[in-house]
């Protein structure tokens, strides 16, 4: 025998065997395209950190929807920007709330587009903190406490409100301990004991959300979100955020950002059998757009290996900007 003995290259040789081989692979059945919805008309502002992507009001929604239908892609994550904020973030579970409004606007037009609805308070507070919070003065300063089993009650308002508009599918993104069961027990209550919850399971204290932030109006205006979304060094308690949501009923497990944490991913995808979802942030996406537009990366190249990654380590859904960009290179092909 020759050598090398092995030969790897063998099944390298050609495009055909190549696919032959190939052991993951990009759908658009897998995508979830987020969209910024603001009240007024006539809105299409893109956002200028991340861009491509835009707010749109209830009428330029209309065409940006059939887009996304068109393409293939089979479902939407919302995301609100409302006319006015206050310390319980009203409007995040208000009938006429601008994500209420824009639900029943896609689903009347696209019954089968799935709506999926980021349940969370910081949109709609003027504080922008993603809870209720106690706020005190130290030292001059304005400081305040997240309150956990008060903020339970108006995620759950917020939740069953989404529902009654047509969500399909309620993503709590709020990393209140207890947010599951809480909002299992309220869509049950309410007559929605068929809506899933895609749990934000392992959502980390990010830099990554920056351009999402001015994106959604929704920097906290003091403190950081540090004492209720997970430390970026940890690990096993990603573990234990996940199991716990497993045994509060969540239907789909989150890892969020993806692309620091892909270990994440990996972990989750094998110690637990749900359906596990990873999300693209913002930065991500920025920075992307960012040394495209330089010239100093092939953007499809780039977004098809980021995107496969997140697949490899064990994603089965990834919710993410370049959805509409990456259902047509799909479609383009080679
Ligand atoms: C709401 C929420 C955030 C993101 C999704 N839902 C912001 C945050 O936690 O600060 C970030 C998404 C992104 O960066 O693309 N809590």
């Amino acid at each position: 025998m020759g050598f090398p003995a092995v030969r790897h290259r063998r099944l390298r040789q050609s495009v055909g065997i190549r696919g032959l081989v190939r052991e993951t692979v990009l759908t658009v059945d897998d995508f979830i395209q987020p969209i910024f919805v603001a009240s007024g008309t006539g809105v299409k502002n893109e956002i200028s950190s991340m861009p491509g992507v835009y707010h749109f009001s209830l009428d330029t929604l209309e065409e940006e929807v059939k887009e996304i239908v068109e393409l293939g892609i089979p479902a939407v994550l919302l995301f609100g920007i409302p006319e006015s904020k206050d310390s319980i973030g009203s409007s995040a579970f208000a009938e006429e709330g601008i994500v209420q409004q824009a639900t029943r606007k896609i689903k009347s037009l696209y019954p089968d587009l799935l709506v999926v609805a980021d349940t969370c308070l910081c949109e709609f507070t003027d504080h922008g903190h993603c809870g209720m919070v106690h706020t005190y003065e130290r030292d001059g300063h304005v400081c305040g406490d997240v309150l956990n089993d008060e903020s339970l009650d108006l995620l759950v308002k917020t939740a069953v409100s989404q529902a009654k508009a047509g969500a399909d599918i309620i993503a709590p993104s709020n990393m209140m301990d207890g947010f599951v069961q809480a909002i299992r027990a309220g869509l049950d209550e309410a007559g929605f004991s068929n809506i899933p919850i895609m749990s934000y399971s392992v959502k980390y204290a990010s830099a990554f959300y920056g351009p999402f932030r001015e994106a959604a109006d929704s920097a906290p205006q003091f403190g950081d979100r540090k004492t209720y979304q997970m430390d970026p060094a940890n690990v096993r308690e990603a573990l234990r955020e996940a199991e716990s949501d497993v045994q509060e009923g969540a239907d789909m497990l989150m890892v969020k950002p993806a692309l620091a944490f892909m270990d994440v991913l990996r972990m989750l995808r094998d110690q637990f059998d749900l359906p596990l979802v990873a999300y693209n942030v913002s930065g991500e996406y920025s920075m992307v757009k960012a040394a495209a537009q330089m010239g100093w990366i092939n953007e499809r190249a780039i977004v098809t290996e980021m995107l496969l990654g997140m697949k490899r380590a064990g994603a089965d859904i990834i919710i993410t900007y370049f959805a509409k960009d990456a259902a047509r290179w799909l479609r383009e092909g080679k």
